[in-house]
């Protein structure tokens, strides 16, 4: 199999939600995807809010990651910040997603970022298997704070 990356460009919404609909529904949370083509074309391309890029098996994208910069500032710098990674199940045991977090890793590198990180589901077992194998360290002591909908336009008033 050759494997390489192809960023994704404005063409690639369609594919883009494809993939976060397979990760929701692997991750039991498809009915929380209101995501659109057109939202992702806005936001990802149009504003820039994040990077995806693809990993392609002999030509053919079979997953995608999904990432943008965050910031520490005990570091002083950015940080990488993976919000998706998702392998089709087909592809999946091949080393791609392996290959993936490589990838990022180089680009968190090139970029000078002190940190390339993600959240992960506690049930989540092979992932977490998979990501400790990596060598990434669970955040055990933080627990993530969220503000959507009703809540944070109470917030705002
Ligand atoms: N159980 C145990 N070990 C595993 C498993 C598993 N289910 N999956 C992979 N590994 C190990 C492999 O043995 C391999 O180890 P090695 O390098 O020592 O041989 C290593 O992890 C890499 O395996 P890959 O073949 O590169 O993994 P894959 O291509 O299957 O990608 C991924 C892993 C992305 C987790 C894929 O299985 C997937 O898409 N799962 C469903 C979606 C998901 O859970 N995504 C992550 C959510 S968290 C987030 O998005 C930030």
């Amino acid at each position: 199999m050759d494997l390489t990356f192809r960023k994704a460009d404005e063409g690639d919404c369609a594919l883009i939600l494809e993939f976060i609909k397979g990760l929701a529904e692997y991750e039991r949370m498809a009915d929380q995807v209101v995501a659109t083509e057109e939202l992702l074309r806005e936001w990802i391309f149009e504003k820039k809010k994040a990077e995806v890029i693809f990993p392609c098996a002999d030509g053919k994208e079979v997953g995608f990651a999904l990432f943008f910069h965050n910031f520490s500032t005990f570091l002083g710098r950015a940080g990488l910040y993976l919000e998706d990674l998702f392998v089709l199940p087909e592809y999946r045991g091949l080393g791609i997603g392996k290959a993936t977090l490589k990838e990022l890793a180089r680009v968190a590198v090139e970029r000078g970022c002190g940190r390339f990180e993600w959240w992960c589901l506690d049930w989540n077992q092979p992932s977490i298997h998979f990501y400790k194998r990596l060598g990434a360290v669970p955040m055990d002591e933080w627990t993530t704070y969220r503000v959507t909908g009703e809540a944070l336009k109470e917030l705002a008033e």
